[in-house]
């Protein structure tokens, strides 16, 4: 009975791969945002490397891993794969349940897979200094670690209801030398338009991007990192999946579902995009994006042209969007509060590829607390969704009687998220209903496009 499955070091993938080398119709243009025109390279060098550019609208299905990436994936790569045998006996199911277990980074979970090469690329070019927005704090965490390794500034806009519910993560950019700001602040002219229309936002990742694209768009040592969404970065955090299909092997299994929480989609992503490559070439397997029903993006927003932040700065994609202004609920997976979706994971899920389901957060803490007391690991409270639709699955496993192998991406742990925790064993914490009035309000604001 085998629990941990483990690579070596050498056996880290020396190369990322691309979906879109895959997809079986084209990718929608990326638009400018005032001319809605498409955009070319030149347009986004204010606030991206070169290097970075070209991945974002590359087609080559492989692309290689530089050295000094990983050298640094190293320090926690390849991540444990897991069988969740007490979970299993918990569930009476006789269901295979995996996950792999991105908490063994150093910011603790998997956003350091991106932060690493945005960093190494940026570092390359010659910039000194990224901003970059934070819901959770996961993410700031994540760059300010990965800019300490290259002699990187970094600033990071926190989104304001997170600030408050998470400090220590804000602490721990602190430590690794970044500069945090709640958002909106007064620092940038979004921020202090933001706080003219609502003085007690409580700010969004919309707004906290809108502020960092604006910091790096006016200084011409700064450049732009975002932590999820773009191609890139979904293209970055691959090394998950393709590291667990060779666990797999190793344990001669093979999953029937694969789950990821969807936030910006990154995670999702980073473990399922391996697989879309089998499902596209005819094998029977489900992959499944599970989201917060308070910020419902795939299941219930449009598939659309919009914008990817609050103040309408940054390029348009053709996305699921519950509108650039809508403004989620303070739930407590802060990471999972976007409006809108990768692009790539918003085609494969408009193509029928990805499927998804939206679930209330208190069954989500419900099912991370059962996971914490079986299996120990205390999970993101973004995790939390996946591990709730994988105990659902493994429920249906049981009851329908049929052996099925689960997998499911345990994106990071939830050591600086026991304030949520306290809400919830306390009974504080409450469920928001579909804010289909907010939502309708936003989508009535999307761009016009031909
Ligand atoms: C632990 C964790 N999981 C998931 C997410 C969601 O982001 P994404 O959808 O890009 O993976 C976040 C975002 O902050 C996170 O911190």
């Amino acid at each position: 009975m085998q629990t941990k499955i483990l690579l070596q070091d050498h056996q880290i993938p020396k190369y990322w791969y691309n979906v879109a080398a895959d997809l079986t119709s084209s990718p929608a243009p990326i638009l400018h945002p005032g001319t809605l025109a498409p955009v070319g390279p030149e347009d986004l060098t204010s606030i991206f490397p070169m290097s970075l550019i070209e991945q974002e609208v590359s087609r080559e299905r492989w692309i290689e891993i530089p050295e000094e990436v990983q050298k640094i994936y190293q320090l926690w790569r390849p991540s444990p794969l897991y069988r969740a045998h007490r979970l299993e006996a918990a569930l009476k199911t006789p269901a295979h349940i995996y996950y792999k277990y991105e908490g063994v980074s150093p910011a603790g979970s998997h956003k350091p897979n991106s932060a690493i090469p945005q960093a190494y690329y940026n570092k390359m070019a010659g910039i000194k200094r990224l901003a970059t927005e934070t819901g959770a704090g996961q993410w700031g965490c994540s760059l300010s670690l990965a800019n300490s390794y290259f002699g990187l500034e970094t600033t990071v806009y926190m989104v304001r209801v997170s600030y408050g519910q998470k400090p220590y993560r804000k602490n721990l950019m602190e430590l690794w030398g970044a500069e945090v700001i709640p958002s909106p602040s007064n620092r940038t002219e979004a921020g202090r338009r933001m706080l003219d229309q609502d003085p007690d936002t409580t700010g969004s990742l919309g707004m906290a991007i809108s502020e960092a694209v604006e910091d790096a768009a006016s200084h011409s040592d700064t450049n732009y990192a975002l932590g999820s969404v773009l191609n890139h970065v979904c293209l970055h955090q691959t090394v998950i999946g393709l590291e667990a299909i060779e666990q797999l092997k190793l344990v001669e299994d093979y999953p029937d579902v694969v789950i990821g929480c969807c936030g910006g989609g990154s995670n999702l992503a980073g473990l399922t995009f391996p697989f879309v490559r089998d499902k596209i070439n005819g094998k029977q397997i489900r992959l499944l994006a599970v989201e917060p029903n308070s910020c419902p993006t795939l299941t219930k927003g449009s598939y659309a042209f919009d914008f990817g932040d609050t103040a309408k700065l940054t390029p348009i994609t053709k996305m699921y969007t519950l509108g650039h202004d809508f403004v989620p609920p303070g739930i407590h997976a802060g990471g999972l509060r976007y409006h809108g979706a990768s692009a790539l994971v918003s085609q494969l899920h408009h193509e029928g590829i990805i499927e998804a389901a939206a679930l209330p957060q208190t069954a989500c803490f419900e099912g991370a607390v059962m996971f914490a007391r079986t299996e120990g690991i205390v999970p993101a409270p973004e995790s939390s969704h996946a591990i709730r639709a994988a105990i659902d699955e493994a429920v249906k496993a049981r009851e329908e009687g049929q052996q099925r192998t689960i997998l499911f991406n345990l994106s990071g742990h939830g050591h600086f998220d026991m304030s949520s925790y306290e809400a919830y064993l306390g009974g504080q914490l409450e469920d928001y209903a579909y804010p289909e009035e907010n939502i309708a309000a936003s989508l009535a604001k999307l761009p016009q496009v031909k």
